[in-house]
């Protein structure tokens, strides 16, 4: 039956937007094919979580289940929702169901009438269902056919390559066919889970004459002037309308002012129903406060209330953003400009952000989806606070979403916005060579558009990023396509620079679009977009992997302009393993758990080769799984501290200018090269990246000669002048020196600068038996964490002393903002300890962990969500540490 509709304006009707979310008054019902399977679902969500809710299959994180309910994604799941529609909103002109996002490939039936079709889990799809909404009861039916096999579907036509993700991801193939969350065929830091559902909002939208869907704004400086232009997006249906009305622009700036802007709208939507206004402001520079990433001041953020008000009925849409000024480049100039042109180092291009005419020095990780699920990915916001909470307080200006990855939620990039977290925006293409027929061009149009519209007004977003790693996998031939190199060349421009770039520019015209990570920038351009070594240290970003050498030694790394990826596997503690499996014998490296988990060839041999050079480690050891855990935590946290700071050092001779190390944050409990374990807990290397990305770092670089090279690295905006850097000569049995040095040091602003040092302890000792400890004694606030260099393999030293260690929980305070609790504990050793690490099964993160301890007596803080007695604190707390 056909829907009444009365196309009179008697009443004058607000847009209103209906919500198809579960809820008592809609009722969603999921089922597969054969209807074996049915239950309540949740939406939004999906159908891995609806399986889970209703028992259908077991925690999909725990086990082999991953494998084990692989049979979801072969088949083909009926989602039906039940919901009311009055006749007041009947009589609404526009009457539009709105998908945020369906996962992915899917038929939409309402009331038995076919009204569209989804293939890209990317894109807001918006339907006019005038013709088939009825009043009363309604019937949406949506069903999704297996993305497995509908990529394989596709590949039969337009197959690129890789034809398979390696057999030890235990992934599915041709993820590349489908515009989906390229993780969820299977990665070597991921779990399988093709997922299938509604994993974003739906809703039906209802108006009389127009909406704003979005606001774009163009802020740019001129003398003391901030010219922000707003750009507001405007809908009508989907249809021509004309749209005459009143727009006003209001945002309110320092000393409670608001500057208003408002016009007068006379005009016609285009064809497609949408209409573009421009509004153009001038605030002046003293009017707001400068937006600067993490560390480097505050993030001063302005609401923009955008709203219009038609002639013909009064109705009224309005839009809020929050608006963050500054400016942002990324400088590719000659770099001899900088380093002179007399060594290897002035070649090529710079590649470095200026944050309002500051060259800063971005430190910081590479994001991972919050969740393996998508439908939890974007849902769980307290993941998404504390994660982006833990890269604040590691110091961390800037983040990479990753190509495998989403679009993060309008929630995840405001989070950013707030705490100074600049974004490198990959879109999520990765690893793959990717089909250009013309759907899929058309849909990636769409989803560009769509997404860049949406996210463009984030002060934390710093640049887009065609791709994740596609021109080094074509250059380097990773999926045998050097047969047919031109064509997929050819492919590969067609994509990400004739089809994507000319949106991103004309949407976004600000901000820089590079074509891959990594790649030459520029020099890629102008290498024809795949250069002859994307690798290039001279130019652009890189990424920087050596499983073989000895990741301790800072002399392995290859310099690099900015380094956008690096890294090291280690598993989860065995808190986290345990919340995955119970069973004993699933702890051991040749485990079916074990191996199944571990996605990267030969993934635990090189986890072993990292600890052998440095670290006694006998398989016969009846501890040896928990020891093995533990030294690939500390190795990882090594490594990747040695490599995080030899590019902070290298500032002063290469102008390196970013160490993003490889990852952040895990989707499951499994060896990846994550700082942060699923479920939160922090690996040894995320209390590292704490010290390591020090705003001022005294950092040693210990050489083959047996030399000391000392940098001082100083991101402050002060020079540090009169400051001396301590040298202390420690034997590994004694809390006192045998040697202490002082030096005066001193680094400009914004620069890491070489010591004219001398370290040269060695003549009078064995190098077995000591270590070097270097701190920096400075006016406050300048200060640097303690830094070691370790002379000799830890396995060959000599004098170190079984530790006695005690600990008493001494102080508890609430810290009423961050509604948490500091618990301070003191602790008491009799001996030097190497990586004394704090576990408690309790919520919470340390202060410092993974401690080389030089002092007798110290004090840590335990900030927790959660009260407990303090005995019970103490009495949860193991500790564990390196011995011969
Ligand atoms: C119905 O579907 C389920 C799940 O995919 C499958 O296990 C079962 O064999 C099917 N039953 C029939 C009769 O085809
Ligand atoms: C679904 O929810 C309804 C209403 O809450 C309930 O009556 C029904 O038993 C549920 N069905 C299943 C399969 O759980
Ligand atoms: C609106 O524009 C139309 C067509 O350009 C014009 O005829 C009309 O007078 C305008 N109305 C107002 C109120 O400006
Ligand atoms: C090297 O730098 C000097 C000084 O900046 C400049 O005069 C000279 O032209 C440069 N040479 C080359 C080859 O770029
Ligand atoms: C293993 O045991 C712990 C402690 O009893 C429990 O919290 C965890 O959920 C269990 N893990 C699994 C996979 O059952
Ligand atoms: C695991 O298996 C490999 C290959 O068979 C073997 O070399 C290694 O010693 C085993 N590891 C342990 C801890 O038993
Ligand atoms: C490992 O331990 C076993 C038994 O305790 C011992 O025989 C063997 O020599 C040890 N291996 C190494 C390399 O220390
Ligand atoms: C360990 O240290 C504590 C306090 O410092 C002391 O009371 C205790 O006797 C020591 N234990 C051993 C075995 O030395």
């Amino acid at each position: 039956m056909k829907a009444l509709i009365l196309l009179c304006g008697v009443i004058s009707i607000h847009a209103k937007i209906i919500p198809l979310s579960s809820s008592n008054d809609v009722v969603w019902t999921f089922q597969n094919k054969n209807e074996s399977i049915m239950g309540n679902a949740t939406v939004p969500g999906g159908i891995y979580s609806d399986l889970q809710n209703a028992g259908v299959i077991g925690n999909i994180l725990t086990g082999l289940n991953d494998i084990f309910t692989r049979w979801v994604s072969y088949d083909t799941w009926i989602y039906t929702g039940r919901f009311r529609v009055s006749d007041q909103d009947l009589k609404s002109r526009v009457i539009q169901l709105v998908f945020e996002g369906l996962d992915t490939v899917a038929f939409v039936e309402l009331n038995g009438y076919p009204i569209g079709a989804s293939n890209n889990m990317f894109v807001r799809y918006m339907f006019d269902i005038n013709q088939e909404v009825q009043l009363g009861e309604n019937e949406l039916k949506i069903t999704f056919v297996s993305p497995v096999e509908a990529a394989r579907i596709r590949s039969h036509n337009e197959f690129t390559p890789p034809q398979c993700v390696p057999p030890e991801y235990h992934g599915e193939c041709h993820a590349n066919q489908l515009r989906k969350v390229q993780l969820s065929f299977g990665w070597d830091l991921a779990p399988a889970f093709p997922s299938i559902g509604i994993w974003k909002p739906v809703y039906i939208h209802v108006y009389d004459e127009a909406i704003i869907r979005s606001v774009l704004t163009h802020s740019q400086k001129v003398g003391s002037t901030w010219h922000l232009r707003v750009v507001v997006r405007l809908e009508t249906g989907v249809r021509p309308t004309p749209l005459k009305g009143i727009l006003t622009a209001t945002i309110k700036v320092e000393g409670r002012q608001s500057l208003r802007k408002w016009l007068y709208l006379n005009t016609t939507s285009r064809t497609d129903g949408t209409a573009e206004i421009s509004m153009d402001m001038q605030i002046s520079e003293n009017q707001v406060r400068l937006w600067w990433p993490n560390g480097y001041g505050e993030q001063p953020l302005y609401d923009l209330d955008v709203q219009m008000t038609t002639l013909d009925k009064q109705d009224i849409t309005s839009k809020s953003v929050k608006v963050g000024f500054r400016t942002i480049q990324l400088i590719e100039d000659d770099a001899a400009s900088i380093l002179g042109n007399k060594t290897d180092a002035g070649l090529g291009l710079t590649f470095y952000f200026k944050v309002n005419g500051y060259p800063i020095f971005m430190k910081g990780s590479n994001w991972v989806p919050s969740h393996i699920l998508p439908e939890y990915a974007i849902s769980q916001n307290d993941v998404v606070d504390f994660l982006l909470d833990s890269a604040r307080a590691a110091h961390m200006t800037m983040l990479r979403v990753w190509g495998g990855g989403i679009y993060e939620t309008d929630y995840f990039y405001e989070k950013c916005d707030e705490l100074g977290i600049l974004i490198w925006q990959d879109l999520p293409f990765a690893c793959a060579m990717y089909p250009i027929d013309r759907q899929f061009l058309q849909t990636v149009i769409e989803e560009v558009e769509q997404n860049v519209v949406r996210l463009q007004h984030h002060p934390s977003i710093a640049l887009w990023v065609g791709n994740n790693e596609n021109e080094a996998a074509l250059r380097f031939n990773w999926f045998k396509t050097s047969s047919n190199f031109a064509l997929y060349k050819k492919e590969y421009v067609k994509l990400y620079v004739d089809t994507i770039r000319p949106i991103i520019e004309d949407l976004d015209p600000r901000r820089r679009y590079l074509v891959s990570s990594p790649s030459n920038g520029f020099k890629s351009e102008e290498e024809g977009y795949i250069a002859n070594n994307p690798y290039d240290p001279h130019f652009g970003d890189t990424h920087y992997y050596n499983y073989l050498a000895d990741n301790w030694d800072k002399s392995i790394y290859p310099k690099a302009r900015f380094s956008s990826e690096y890294g090291l596997q280690s598993l989860p503690s065995m808190i986290t393993l345990r919340t995955a499996t119970n069973v004993t014998e699933d702890f051991h490296v040749n485990s079916t758990f074990c191996k199944a988990r571990q996605h990267a060839p030969n993934g635990y041999a090189f986890i072993s080769l990292q600890i052998q050079p440095h670290m006694k480690l006998n398989e016969t050891d009846p501890a040896y799984f928990e020891k093995f855990v533990f030294y690939s935590q500390i190795t990882q946290a090594m490594a990747i501290k040695a490599e995080s700071e030899f590019y902070r050092q290298s500032q002063a001779d290469f102008y390196t200018m970013g160490a993003m190390y490889w990852q952040l944050n895990d989707v499951w409990q499994a060896p990846t090269w994550s700082g942060i374990e699923y479920g939160g807990r922090w690996k040894m290397l995320h209390y590292y990246a704490k010290n390591f990305f020090s705003p001022v770092l005294v950092s040693p670089m210990f050489k083959l000669t047996g030399d000391v090279d000392v940098y001082l690295i100083n991101d402050r905006f002060e020079p540090i002048n009169d400051a001396q850097i301590v040298v202390d000569v420690f034997n590994w049995g004694s809390f006192s020196p045998v040697s202490t040095k002082l030096f005066n040091a001193q680094a400009g602003a914004l620069s890491s600068v070489l010591q004219d040092i001398t370290v040269d302890f060695w003549e009078d000792n064995d190098k077995t038996e000591v270590f070097l400890r270097f701190s920096l004694k400075a006016k406050a606030p300048v200060s640097s964490p303690y830094n070691f260099v370790f002379p000799k393999p830890l396995y060959s030293i000599v004098g170190l002393k079984k530790p006695n260690i005690t600990m008493i929980v001494s102080n508890i305070v609430l810290r009423t903002k961050e509604q948490k609790l500091e618990y301070t504990v003191e602790l008491n050793v009799d001996t030097i300890v190497l990586f004394l690490w704090l576990e408690t099964e309790l919520r919470g993160v340390w202060s410092d962990n993974g401690i080389i301890v030089t002092e007798p007596q110290f004090k840590l803080k335990f900030i927790s969500p959660i009260y407990v007695p303090p005995l019970q604190l103490q009495k949860s707390v193991t500790f564990q540490y390196y011995s011969n």
